[in-house]
């Protein structure tokens, strides 16, 4: 009976110990869940109609450098753009969404571009979501390869890598049409919906 009240005792010091010593601390500003393997692997492949020149260009140039008329890498350039995404290279297929952002001429001795753009998917399952590429672009490559740095919707915490390439281009009406294959790693079921899990 001693031992056991000298047990009891104890448990109420250290409870009153420890409740002393958390005083004054905040609790942690982060919770962590462990998940597990819970990604799969999606490609995607689609054409992107760049249009340049005539009555409905896509892309406008919003700023240039000191340097830039002089320069024949266009250094110092930024464009802003929001060209269709089609399904088949024919400007007249299936929507898939547009891409929009801001290209930079960035390199000081070749035509190579920083890029920032977002692909927004308007179609089918994916209508609403997004990926996200930042990266170097050296567009005299015949492929390009720019990282997939995140995505929204069917595309949460996404990451990967996108190849491009210049399917056509045809100079009357500066309209490039761009192929692009994506290979994203993404969220599986429960990742998706991680909000539910810390209510
Ligand atoms: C381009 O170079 C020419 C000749 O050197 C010079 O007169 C002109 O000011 C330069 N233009 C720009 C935008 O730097
Ligand atoms: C995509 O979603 C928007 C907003 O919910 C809706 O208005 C539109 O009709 C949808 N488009 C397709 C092709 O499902």
């Amino acid at each position: 009976m001693a031992n056991l009240n000298a047990g009891v005792i104890c448990m109420i010091f250290l409870s009153l110990f420890l409740s002393i010593s958390n005083a004054g601390k905040s609790l942690p500003f982060y919770k962590t869940k462990v998940i597990g393997a819970d990604l799969k692997v999606s490609k995607l492949h689609f054409y992107v109609q760049d249009i340049a020149g005539g009555d409905n260009p896509t892309v406008y140039e919003v700023a240039r450098a000191s340097i830039t008329g002089n320069s024949t890498v266009r250094f110092g350039q930024v464009k802003v753009m929001d060209h269709l995404i089609t399904s088949e290279a024919d400007q007249a297929s299936a929507v898939v969404g547009r891409v929009q952002g801001l290209i930079t001429s960035a390199d000081l001795g070749v035509m190579g571009f920083a890029t920032n753009l977002n692909f927004y998917f308007t179609t089918g399952e994916y209508n609403g979501s997004t990926i996200s590429i930042v990266g170097r672009n050296e567009i005299g490559q015949a492929t390009r390869e720019l990282p997939v740095v995140g995505g929204t919707g069917l595309f949460r915490f996404a990451t990967g890598y996108s190849i491009s390439s210049t399917y056509s281009y045809d100079a009357a009406t500066s309209h490039s049409i761009i192929e692009y294959t994506f290979y994203v790693k993404t969220a599986g079921a429960r990742l998706k919906n991680i909000e539910h899990e810390f209510l």
